[in-house]
């Protein structure tokens, strides 16, 4: 359902903080692992390399350092965050939360913390939640992170899937501030659980447990049904795009920059043009970073204010795509007011 921001205070993106493994899988690499090639990977999807953190660290790994990132460019002490939001597939367990791992490592004395499942689309449906809290009075200060490690349950020798993911995170600090200033102006969500079969891991929760049987068959692994979940990707991007912009009372021509989930330059390019939008304000960086799940949105939103193009009161519009399936969009401006 789309939704309007009316509340008391209005959720303002203030800093990001970005942490990246620093390996660099290539595909030249890739070349020599599965059947593939260099010229098939990027005329399909625009990846030349994804980050791939070591096997013995978890997400909590590169969560701390981003948050810290985010608070140092902020100007925010850790004992000013009332609470963390992890949006992420592949936390460091399924209890504790990363959100608690984050909140210890970072010394938030004062924050709470949850992880949010919602795979490609998590980013913006934790920045949903944290928009909530914050209009309602609830909370003042809340980091949204968004982190997967994707190499823990991608399996190097499908090539359906290895080509497509990699690791990092990136957490955005929301505050509140006043109700006429810049922060989210809107958002809109959905949900078709009908397709969740057609991206899934099988065994990584109470549905399938962990067993030998499940090791052989690769269960603990993604698995895509590649084109099924394109198409839909195409098609809902530019609908629930339009539809918030609509909802609004807005166009494309009030965007300054489209920040979308990183999955396929030919899924990217579609949305933005249905939204008459000029390459300059579309932020791309699948190909240095690949499809990192959680963590697309915050990385591209670091990559757009280091080249210049997210300022103060940019008009962003944010987009994802994934799992679930699910999808959805905010309308934001950018900055503290
Ligand atoms: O972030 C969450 C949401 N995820 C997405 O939005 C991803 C959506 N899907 C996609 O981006 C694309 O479907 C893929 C990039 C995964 C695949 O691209 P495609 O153009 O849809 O290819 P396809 O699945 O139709 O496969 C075409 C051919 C197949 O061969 P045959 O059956 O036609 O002989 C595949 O086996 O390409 C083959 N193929 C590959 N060939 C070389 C699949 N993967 C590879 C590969 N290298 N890595």
């Amino acid at each position: 359902m789309p939704h309007t921001v009316r509340g008391r205070a209005r959720a303002q993106c203030v800093a990001v903080g970005t942490a990246l493994p620093e390996r660099r899988l290539t595909n030249a690499e890739l070349e020599r692992m599965v059947e593939t090639s260099d010229d098939w990977i990027v005329s399909r999807t625009g990846i030349r390399e994804r980050r791939i953190a070591p096997p013995d660290q978890g997400l909590s790994h590169l969560a701390i350092p981003a948050a810290r990132r985010c608070l140092d460019h902020a100007g925010v002490q850790p004992a000013e965050i009332d609470g963390i939001i992890v949006a992420t597939i592949t936390g460091d367990y399924v209890m504790p939360s990363t959100a608690n791992l984050v909140q210890h490592g970072i010394g938030a004395a004062n924050a709470w913390g949850f992880d949010l499942l919602n795979a490609c689309n998590g980013f913006v449906a934790a920045l949903s939640a944290a928009t909530a809290y914050i209009e309602s009075g609830h909370a003042r200060r809340i980091l949204v992170i968004g982190g997967d490690i994707m190499s823990s349950v991608v399996d190097y020798r499908d090539r359906n899937t290895c080509i497509l993911f990699g690791d990092g995170c990136g957490a955005v600090l929301v505050e509140a501030g006043s109700p006429d200033g810049h922060g989210v102006l809107g958002f809109e969500m959905h949900s078709d659980g009908g397709g969740g079969g057609d991206l899934i891991i099988p065994s990584s929760g109470s549905a399938m447990v962990a067993s030998a049987a499940v090791l052989e068959r690769g269960d603990q692994f993604v698995k895509q049904n590649g084109i099924v979940v394109f198409q839909q990707a195409i098609r809902r991007m530019a609908e629930v795009c339009d539809s918030l912009l609509t909802t609004l009372g807005l166009s494309g021509a009030d965007v300054d920059l489209l920040v979308p989930h990183q999955a396929n330059r030919r899924i990217i390019e579609p949305t933005a043009k249905r939204l008459g939008l000029s390459a300059d304000k579309v932020v791309i960086n699948i190909d240095r970073m690949a499809n990192t799940t959680g963590a697309t949105i915050p990385l591209a939103l670091a990559d757009a204010l280091a080249d210049g193009r997210l300022k103060s009161g940019s008009r962003v519009l944010l987009a994802a795509f994934g799992g679930g399936l699910t999808w959805g969009a905010c309308y934001l401006t950018w900055g503290r007011t």
